[in-house]
Parts: structure tokens; C-alpha cells; sequence
């Protein structure tokens, strides 16, 4: 599909559906959409179910999520799938994120799990990234994705108010405060959120 179609496509649509349940992660992508003057509505706000994550991939899983709400909804809908990669855990909790707050989402537990996995594998190695997918979807089939990390390392005990998930754990490369430490401007600044947003707005948003 060529850039002008693109831009037709999702730039011109009246309103995007963010394929979440997530609060936090709506909260953030309202805030990276606004300068660009699209409408949005939660999928909570519109009664979409979220469908169940099979995929193996952030990309995968963000696909599929952007898929059900553009699907649903008859709009175009941009779905994140996102999580932390602890390096000397192999990777977890990845795309597993979410899963290890367990029912309740509880992020005390979710931290306190990395934690004491960090612990019992003895490696002194704390580095970690944040990863995210960005998935566009328009109900006519089109689709795009766009991959976006932060590099850091992991603290103990969590530290901030701010943010959501992990963010009171993880301090980013360069600085010394946690992503919950720190001013939520200076996060949207840097995040793996933001750096999968810069590339969709290059090639979507970018008349
Ligand atoms: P999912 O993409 O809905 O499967 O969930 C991703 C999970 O990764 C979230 O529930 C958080 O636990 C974690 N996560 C993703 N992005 C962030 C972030 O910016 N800060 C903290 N935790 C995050």
C-alpha cells in the first residue's frame, strides 16, 4: 500500500478505537494521539470485548486485539501490546506481563515475582527493556504495526506513584529515578510507547 493510501486510510477516519481495557495504557495513548486532533473511545467505552491473547509475539497479540476492534467497532483501532524483558530471566515475563499480576492485576505481586526470580537465579546482571507493538487496524482489512523498546535496569523495592505495571521497578537508561519516580511528560518523552508512536506518526499521521 503506498503512503498516500495509508494516510487516507487511518489519518482521515473520524474516530479511532484504542483496542484496551487498560486505563493506564489508554490514559498514554489519549495523551500521543491528542496533538494529532483524532477522536478516541476506550473499548470499554463501547462494550468490546478484549479478545483472549494467543499470539506469541507483542506484535502478534497487538494485531490480533487491533483486528476484534476494528472489527467490532467499523473504525479504525490501534491496539498495544506491550510488557518488560528481564534479561537474565530469558526474556519473562515478556509477553506474560500482565499475566504475572494474576487475577486481580495486582502489580505489587507482579514486582515482588521478577524480584524474587532475580534473586534465586543469582545473576547480578538487572537490565531490562520495556517493549511495545503498536497495531493499527481499519475494518476494510488494512494493517500496520510498529515496534518500539526502552532500555533499563531493575530496582528494589518499587519506588513512585506514577505510571502503571512495572514502572516503579524500572529505572531507564541515563537516569537515576524510576518510570513511577518520574514526571509523567518526561516518561511519555522516552517510553517504549512513545518510540513505537514516533514511527507511526511518520508514516500515518505525517501529511
Ligand atoms: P498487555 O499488553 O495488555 O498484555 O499488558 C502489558 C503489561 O505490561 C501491562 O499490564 C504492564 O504490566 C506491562 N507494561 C506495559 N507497558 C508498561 C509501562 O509503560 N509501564 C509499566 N508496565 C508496563
Amino acid at each position: 500500500m503506498d503512503a498516500v493510501t495509508i494516510n487516507r486510510l487511518f489519518r482521515k477516519a473520524p474516530m479511532w478505537v484504542i483496542a484496551s481495557h487498560n486505563s493506564g495504557k489508554i490514559k498514554e495513548i489519549a495523551d500521543l494521539v491528542r496533538p494529532f486532533s483524532i477522536a478516541v473511545k476506550g473499548a470499554g467505552e463501547l462494550s468490546i470485548p478484549e479478545p483472549e491473547e494467543t499470539e506469541k509475539t507483542f506484535s502478534g497479540n497487538a494485531l490480533l486485539k487491533a483486528r476484534a476492534s476494528a472489527k467490532a467497532s467499523g473504525t479504525v483501532a490501534l491496539a498495544d501490546d506491550s510488557g518488560l524483558e528481564v534479561n537474565a530471566l530469558g526474556g519473562d515475563p515478556g509477553i506474560y506481563s500482565a499475566r504475572w499480576a494474576g487475577p486481580d492485576r495486582d502489580f505489587q505481586l507482579a514486582m515482588r515475582t521478577v524480584e524474587e526470580k532475580l534473586q534465586a537465579s543469582g545473576s547480578p546482571d538487572r537490565s531490562a527493556r520495556f517493549v511495545c507493538a503498536l497495531a493499527l487496524a481499519h475494518p476494510d482489512g488494512a494493517e500496520l504495526v510498529f515496534e518500539g523498546e526502552v532500555s533499563g535496569h531493575l530496582v528494589w523495592p518499587p519506588r513512585g506513584e506514577n505510571g502503571f505495571g512495572y514502572d516503579p521497578v524500572f529505572v531507564p537508561h541515563g537516569h537515576e529515578v524510576t518510570f513511577g519516580e518520574m514526571d509523567p511528560a518526561a516518561k511519555h518523552a522516552m517510553s517504549h510507547r512513545a518510540n513505537a508512536f514516533r514511527k507511526l506518526v511518520t508514516t500515518v499521521l505525517t501529511p
